[in-house]
């Protein structure tokens, strides 16, 4: 398949906005009208008064021994949210071209479809709430760019099928954008050394979950050069900010607590989980392999409300589609754990 035939012709076209920094960092710089002096606050050895690194070279390097995946294949995005709404820039015209997203699933697929003005097709998951090949395949045309798949998937909080996600990637001229958002919840069930040979493939990650850094608001994906190339053609040419991006290296170099954060959310997860099943008015617990447990339950908005007005935030997601009932508790820590399910137990 020819990624550049999935392009829209603008961004084909496109000749990106050459910043200060895409050619000096070094030398008496007196060309981006920074302030020469410094930053007005502390700032722990960065330099905050220059633009960062247009090309996120530290980060990505970083990032690459990490993941053992070559920088050429990597993209750091505001949040994974960035690289969402840049897939659908890159690859759907407005009015005319269509994505695939399969419900119930993580909200902004849609919202920035919507907000770029492009189609949206609705698949439904099975009863399983895997994925549809058939369904799915049905539902492309000659205008479908991207499918959106979510593995772990947001709110049902299960794997989706890698066989299916890669067949479709293989026999379909369209771009399979994978959020594995959750997939360090998920053993090590993650796409990442299946998609060498498939270059239209984006695996979104992000560093809001496991790593305990959403304030930082930093996602990456890993895709073929090609994808990865005109994600930086339309990127803003300072999307990675200093702060941000030193906080990623120190995370990079701290990734056992990062794995010791996981193995406790995941004791807690089973701990949740087998409490949530011996609660006689809970209509079904979704096994999960995510951060979160959805259940379902006969008046969610009523419980929804009666926890909230307890001071406990759980999220409703009974008005998403074929997902009727559920509501959404993240795993917190074994306290608030504790806390949530004894009020639940006395709302039931
Ligand atoms: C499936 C999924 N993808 C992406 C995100 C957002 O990630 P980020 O914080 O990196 O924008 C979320 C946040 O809840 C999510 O559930």
């Amino acid at each position: 398949m020819k990624i550049e035939n999935l392009v829209r012709k603008n961004i084909l076209e496109l000749k990106p906005y050459t910043a200060a920094r895409h050619s000096h960092f070094e030398g008496i710089l007196l060309d981006a009208n920074e302030n020469p002096f410094g930053a007005v606050i502390e700032n722990g050895g960065l330099h905050l008064n220059r633009y960062p690194d247009p090309y996120q070279t530290e980060i990505r390097k970083a990032l690459s021994k990490y993941l053992n995946v070559h920088l050429d294949k990597l993209f750091f995005g505001v949040g994974s949210d960035e690289i969402i709404d840049l897939l659908i820039r890159i690859f759907c015209e407005p009015r005319e071209d269509n994505v695939i997203i399969c419900e119930p699933t993580y909200g902004m697929y849609k919202v920035c479809c919507d907000i770029n003005n492009v189609e949206v097709k609705s698949v439904p998951l099975n009863s399983s709430y895997n994925l549809d090949y058939e369904k799915i395949v049905a539902a492309i045309n000659n205008k479908t760019k991207i499918i959106f798949v979510c593995s772990p998937n947001n709110p049902t909080s299960n794997l989706l099928d890698k066989n299916i996600i890669i067949k479709i990637a293989r026999e379909n001229n369209v771009i399979v954008a994978v959020d594995e958002a959750y997939a360090d919840f998920a053993g090590d069930s993650s796409l990442i050394n299946d998609i060498t040979d498939v270059p239209n493939i984006v695996l979104m990650r992000t560093f809001s979950k496991a790593w305990g850094l959403a304030a930082i608001r930093c996602g990456y994906c890993i895709s073929s050069e090609e994808i990865i190339r005109l994600l930086f053609k339309v990127k803003f040419p300072y999307n990675m900010n200093a702060l941000t991006a030193n906080a990623v290296l120190k995370a990079l170099s701290n990734v056992e607590k990062k794995n010791d954060y996981v193995q406790i959310i995941l004791s807690e997860r089973e701990r949740v989980y087998n409490k949530l099943l011996g609660y006689k008015k809970i209509i079904n617990v979704i096994k999960s392999d995510s951060n979160f447990i959805s259940f379902r339950v006969e008046k969610p908005k009523e419980v929804f409300s009666s926890l909230e007005k307890s001071g406990i935030i759980i999220r409703d997601r009974s008005n998403q589609l074929n997902f009727g009932g559920y509501l959404r508790v993240t795993i917190g820590t074994t306290e608030e754990n504790e806390l949530f399910l004894s009020k639940l137990e006395e709302v039931l």
